[in-house]
């Protein structure tokens, strides 16, 4: 698959690259895409990752800052071209109790999982819509599916990028520009590594990034992975509220208390 990376996409920016799934899919990528823009907070994570690669380059960029996102995607087209494949990764998580609510956490959560995205859509959709063409993958996750207990610095943000790349979907669609929606179930990375509660399904996540990338070369509109825990999120949703919430005070609230 890599050897055909190079004929879709020139210019590729990816966010939240600098740990976990972000990271390994600029390393499958890395030396199969003329450029590979990569940004977060951590600079000198993004330093190592750009010395240590063959067409990798770092932008540090926090995604909740306007004026900065806008910059970076100015500098990295200034310097390599439009941007055609745009994978809008950087994600902040927080387990919160409601009773014991930390408002700057919640806030933390709307800026960078869903602000990020939309000040990086402000940016980069002028260009991909004069030209017709480009590729936005949003990471979501299964946990923008339903409400789930104490996700309410993230759950939200995430059922709420779900609901914004459906509306993208079907305004851009027809304007040339591929919108991906990916919805992780969970990867082990730094953000999951200290949650305190059983966690099924587990994949690492070089394999999360395979699947990613996959998807993106397929074009598809949802990107999950893994499949079996994912399909299991999925009949939730599906389920009468009464017999969902049933679930969540039997289950789900017993493995978090267990953990805690
Ligand atoms: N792991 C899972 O089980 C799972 C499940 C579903 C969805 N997801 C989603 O997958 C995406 C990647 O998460 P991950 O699991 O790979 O976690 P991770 O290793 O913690 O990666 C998060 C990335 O986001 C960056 N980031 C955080 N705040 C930022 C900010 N303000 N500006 C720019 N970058 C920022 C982090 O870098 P810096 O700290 O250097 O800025 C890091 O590169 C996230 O959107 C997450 O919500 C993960």
């Amino acid at each position: 698959m890599p050897d055909t990376l190079n004929k879709k996409w020139q210019n590729v920016w990816i966010t939240g690259g600098s740990t976990g799934i972000g990271r390994e899919l600029v390393s499958l990528m890395d030396g199969h895409v003329a450029h590979i823009a990569v940004s977060a907070r951590s600079a000198e994570k993004l330093s190592e990752l750009a010395d240590a690669g063959k067409t990798v380059a770092a932008y540090p960029l926090d995604v909740s800052d306007k004026a900065a996102v806008k910059t970076c995607v100015t500098d990295i087209e200034d310097a390599a071209g439009p941007i055609d494949l745009a994978v809008l990764n950087a994600g902040a998580w927080k387990l919160m109790d409601v009773a014991e609510m930390d408002l700057a956490a919640v806030r933390t959560g709307i800026e960078v999982n869903y602000m990020g995205v939309m000040y990086a859509l402000d940016a980069l959709l002028p260009g991909m819509l004069a030209r017709g063409k480009g590729h936005i993958a949003i990471v979501a996750s299964v946990a923008g599916y339903r409400g789930l207990p104490r996700s309410i610095a993230y759950g939200p943000t995430k059922a709420a990028l779900i609901n914004l790349a459906e509306i993208l979907r079907t305004e851009l669609g027809p304007r040339g520009i591929t919108i991906s929606v990916v919805n992780p179930g969970f990867v082990d990375t730094p953000m999951t590594r200290d949650n305190p509660f059983p966690m099924p399904g587990i994949i690492p996540a070089p394999v999360a990034a395979r699947a990613l990338l996959k998807g993106l070369v397929r074009e598809r509109y949802e990107i999950v992975f893994p499949l079996g825990f994912v399909l299991l999120m999925k009949f939730l949703r599906i389920l009468p509220n009464a017999v969902y919430f049933w679930l969540v005070r039997t289950i789900m609230m017993r493995g978090l208390d267990r953990g805690a």
